[in-house]
């Protein structure tokens, strides 16, 4: 079960152009491509002739024309041109979906087009604001999207996952506190005067023991944003004042596919040597082997939660900030089992 009225990443901007980029959102086949103005366009990825899929076609103009009889099908979904037979039949057409490029994605509502709000697209300011940069990849995951979300709202698995990398034991030892805010849910987690990690050494240029904070937000239908970083110990980050400090935020957006597989649209966002390039290639990199690990992990997960179709999952301490999670969008996808 989904949740259908709302926005989901369709793709990067930077994945789509002029050759057809076929999707799966919520099990619809999705064909995204850009105008001859780069305005992006989202069509239901069938021909309404004999539905062979729009994205094996060519894009013409603002239009896209199918690859096997050369239907062309406009932006709007309705059928151009049929070749050998004059004008089209007005009801041959393509779904057209409500699409919105904002912070570096293109969103797709899935849902009735009628209640398409642009205003509801989640804010991720930090992916756009000028002090901030902002990069990242997609992955394609073989696992139902919540185990996504359960894993980015409780990061104890990086001491376990990411030994090597991001992880030390402080995270799993640090307290957490998980709340609801309207409709969102928030883990925090802070580790005071501890040593910097080597990652966050780096950028803070500073010796000496420092605080360190995970703060994830869960916000529906699957996007967990996670600010990071580190202060000088006892200079006031715990109590709000995060500025003799460096931050960023771990975006992830969950976009189901299929029951068990997904699109995983991950980055970072920062505000420190925001113009350094090459930094922000090689935070790309080491995020993708990060998150490469929790694939591992996730995919495993999925394959053995399949062969024990009746046993369940069960919820501990550290899985509150997820089982929250799970129960908003059990109720925005209209189970009526959720409390
Ligand atoms: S299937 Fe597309 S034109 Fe025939
Ligand atoms: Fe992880």
């Amino acid at each position: 079960m989904f949740i259908r009225n709302c926005w989901y990443v369709a793709a990067w901007d930077k994945e789509v152009g002029r050759k057809p980029l076929a999707r799966t959102i919520c099990g619809e086949a999705i064909v995204l491509y850009r105008r001859t103005d780069a305005s992006a366009v989202a069509l239901a990825d069938a021909c309404p002739h004999r539905l062979l899929p729009l994205s094996l076609g060519t894009v013409e103009g603002d239009a896209i024309r199918c690859g096997y009889h050369g239907l062309l099908v406009g932006a709007d979904g309705g059928c151009l041109e049929i070749p050998g037979q004059g004008e089209a039949p007005r009801r041959l057409s393509a779904k057209a979906y409500p699409l919105v490029e904002r912070y570096r994605f293109v969103w797709v509502w899935i849902g009735d087009p009628a209640l398409a709000d642009p205003s509801q697209v989640p804010d991720l300011w930090f992916c756009e604001d000028p002090a901030w940069t902002f990069e990242g990849d997609r992955y394609r995951v073989a696992c139902d999207y919540r185990l996504l979300v359960d894993n980015l709202m409780d990061l104890t698995h990086e001491t376990f996952v990411h030994p090597t990398s991001i992880g030390q034991p402080e995270i799993a030892e640090a307290p957490i506190e998980t709340r609801l805010e309207g409709d969102a849910v928030v883990v925090e987690r802070w580790m005071q005067g501890i040593d910097a990690p080597p990652f966050w050494r780096t950028f803070l240029k500073r010796p000496g023991l420092v605080d360190r904070w995970q703060v994830c937000r869960f916000s529906l239908p699957a996007n967990v944003m996670i600010e990071v970083g580190v202060a000088p110990a006892g200079t006031g980050a715990p109590q709000g004042d995060r500025s003799h400090g460096v931050e960023g935020v771990v975006v992830g957006c969950m976009t189901p596919e299929t029951e068990d597989t997904c699109s995983y649209y991950w980055g970072m966002a920062r505000s420190f040597e925001i113009a350094d390039l090459g930094l922000s290639e090689r935070m790309k990199a080491s995020q993708a082997q990060v998150f490469s690990e929790d694939t591992v992990v996730l995919e495993a997960q999925q394959a053995s939660i399949r062969r024990h179709p009746d046993a369940r999952l069960v919820t501990l301490a550290i899985d509150a900030g997820g089982a929250h999670a799970r129960r908003l969008m059990a109720r925005a996808a209209g189970d009526p089992s959720a409390s």
